[in-house]
């Protein structure tokens, strides 16, 4: 693709020893450059740049990368944006290849000209925007940093402007400019506050505007266009994204006026999602910044059920994610008026990882006195939890086994049990599941445990969270029923087990009986089946690690490759020695 050739064009043409050196003191050491890492404090130089294969990598911190890497991580610029610097400053012309096409600079050519156009409008004479924003507690000085505008009360101010300069109407209609209805032209903001929309390149892509006073609708917003895509930006971030980096988070707010008063209040690393729901580009682009987001949505249902929605988003992206919880206040603005930023940074120390917050708003569904409601409680909490990875999953499992007096084992069989298997057996699709039984899948480790418990109940002792965090949700499942009938008997009886199981999980416990092979003395066997059962998750985790691995090519995961190599040989040493 063209544009891959550029990025091969400016790498071959722009040395990184020269770039990083312009910025980061350089020794040579035998075939490398050291240096002082720029993205980490530190006082001995860990941050080794490599003049024959043109990349960097700090083995203090993990940043790496190539030329066009550094740059935009060093100058928090996109991609893009990194080109264009090298380009331009290395003399390599590259414009022809981004001009998509004439049009598209034309029409931010256009938004610039009106952002321009509303701003002289808040600054000619006194006039309701200004003093709308000034009576929000607004100082002109911060009105300015956002390039706060005004947009008159007539029809044809904005069209009569552009007429001027000899624009077609049409093109303000594409951006969203101007309305036409039965052929006639009319501008679409009138008497409102502007709040220009920039990229992270800097470009205007689009407005809000707000009402002054109380018309319908409060906001509007540029429609969608080829400039201005609402799910791939966020509002702010080009003012505040080099605050968000400093300080390695970002707060995540609902509306225009939380972002400016938030700013204006001194906390300055924060933007807002477009008015939509937030998306995975926009996840994506705070990522570039940070690996921290604290959402701060208003308190009302509206705005926590929207909460509720990004967290995930945010998860999944890879961000951490921290919940602020206001109180006094309907949202961030209101709050650091009344507060301040102190009171809001207790906000942010206060704040609750994500699936904490979750979990403590299903609490506040639900009666955990009564016994059903603890269940409930717990069966929606483990449907919660299935998104986590196993560390995190065990630790909330000990914390919502004290909190519901349940045992932690139950609770992670509820949160490890597959849904299918819960499903009541006629509802199964077809009969040729049922052949495909249990008994048939289990791994022969867990027959294996399953049987010598059975056969000497002691062994149950030896079962702890560790041990099972090794076995699947079947065995798990059954480990726990037999628990709750074991009454201290050498050989497991039976019978309270056939009353307690369902039919097929029985019919499972009898298979195992009749057909699985224990030999050796039962407690070294034992021992070699929890190894074997090990052995088997460090395999599977191996394995992830190898795909991740054959993944993680290309320019930008240099620092990744060396996380997973690092692990993967831990793995590998862990499983070698375990062997032996
Ligand atoms: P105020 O404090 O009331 O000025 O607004 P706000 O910036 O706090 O916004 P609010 O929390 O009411 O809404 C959050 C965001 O949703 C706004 O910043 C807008 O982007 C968007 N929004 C709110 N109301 C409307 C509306 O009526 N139409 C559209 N298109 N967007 C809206
Ligand atoms: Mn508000």
């Amino acid at each position: 693709m063209q544009k891959d050739n550029i990025a091969e064009e400016i790498k071959s043409r722009c040395n990184i020893v020269d770039v990083v050196g312009r910025v980061v003191p350089l020794k040579k050491t035998g075939a490398n450059h050291k240096g002082i890492c720029p993205f980490h404090n530190e006082k001995t130089p860990s941050f080794v740049v490599s003049e024959d294969k043109q990349i960097y990598t700090c083995f203090g911190c993990g940043a790496a990368g190539d030329v066009i890497q550094f740059v935009e991580q060093y100058y928090s610029l996109d991609f893009r944006g990194a080109m264009e610097k090298l380009a331009d400053e290395y003399g390599i012309p590259i414009r022809d290849h981004f001009q998509k096409d004439a049009r598209q600079e034309q029409y931010l050519e256009i938004n610039r000209e009106a952002a321009t156009f509303f701003y002289k409008n808040l600054w000619r004479e006194d006039n309701a925007a200004y003093r709308y924003m000034i009576g929000r507690g607004i100082s002109p000085e911060t009105m300015k940093k956002f390039g706060i505008g005004y947009a008159e009360p007539q029809w044809d101010s904005l069209l009569k402007h552009f007429e001027k300069l000899g624009i077609e109407p049409q093109l303000l209609v594409d951006l969203g400019l101007v309305s036409q209805s039965k052929g006639k032209y009319f501008d679409k903001y009138r008497n409102r506050v502007i709040f220009p929309i920039l990229n992270t390149r800097g470009k205007i892509i689009g407005f809000g505007g707000r009402a002054i006073g109380e018309d319908n609708p409060k906001y509007l917003n540029s429609s969608e266009s080829s400039v201005f895509m609402k799910k791939n930006n966020l509002y702010g971030l080009s003012l505040t994204r080099s605050e968000i980096t400093k300080e390695g988070s970002a707060i995540l707010v609902e509306g225009y006026m939380d972002v400016i008063a938030l700013y204006q209040g001194g906390v300055r690393n924060c933007c807002a999602s477009l008015g939509t729901a937030l998306t995975e580009n926009q996840a994506r682009l705070l990522k570039r910044y940070t690996n921290t987001v604290y959402l701060s949505y208003d308190g009302d249902q509206a705005g926590q059920n929207a909460a509720l929605r990004g967290m995930d988003i945010l998860y999944r992206e890879g961000l951490q994610v921290k919940v602020l919880q206001m109180e006094g206040a309907k949202d961030p603005d209101e709050f650091i008026k009344k507060r301040g930023r102190d009171a809001f940074l207790r906000l942010m120390k206060d704040a609750l990882p994500f699936m904490e917050y979750k979990l403590q708003v299903l609490k506040s569904a639900h009666d955990l006195i009564s016994t059903e409601g603890r269940i409930r409680f717990l069966k929606e909490a483990a449907v919660l939890l299935r998104q986590l990875s196993p560390v995190e999953i065990d630790a909330y499992i000990s914390k919502l086994g004290e909190d519901t007096g349940i045992a932690p084992s139950a609770i992670r069989l509820e949160v490890f049990q597959k849904d299918e298997s819960r499903e009541p057996a006629r509802h199964r699709a077809s009969p040729e599941e049922e052949i495909e039984s249990p008994a048939s899948r289990m791994d022969m480790g867990e027959r294996c445990i399953l049987k010598l418990i059975l056969r000497n109940g002691s062994f149950l002792e030896r079962i702890g969270e560790e041990e099972l965090a090794l076995m699947s949700g079947e065995t798990v499942k059954l480990l726990s029923r037999i628990r709750e009938s074991y009454r201290g008997e050498e050989v497991i009886s039976l019978e309270p087990l056939r009353e307690s199981l369902e039919e097929q999980d029985f019919a499972l416990i009898e298979d195992i009986l009749e057909k699985t092979p224990v030999t050796g003395s039962d407690d070294d066997f034992f021992q070699d089946c929890i190894n074997s059962l090990q052995q088997r998750q460090w395999s599977e985790m191996e394995k992830d690690l190898i795909d991740r691995l054959s993944l993680a090519d290309e320019e930008e995961n240099y620092d990744k490759i060396q996380e997973i190599t690092q692990e993967l040989m831990d793995l590998q040493k862990l499983k070698n020695r375990d062997r032996r």
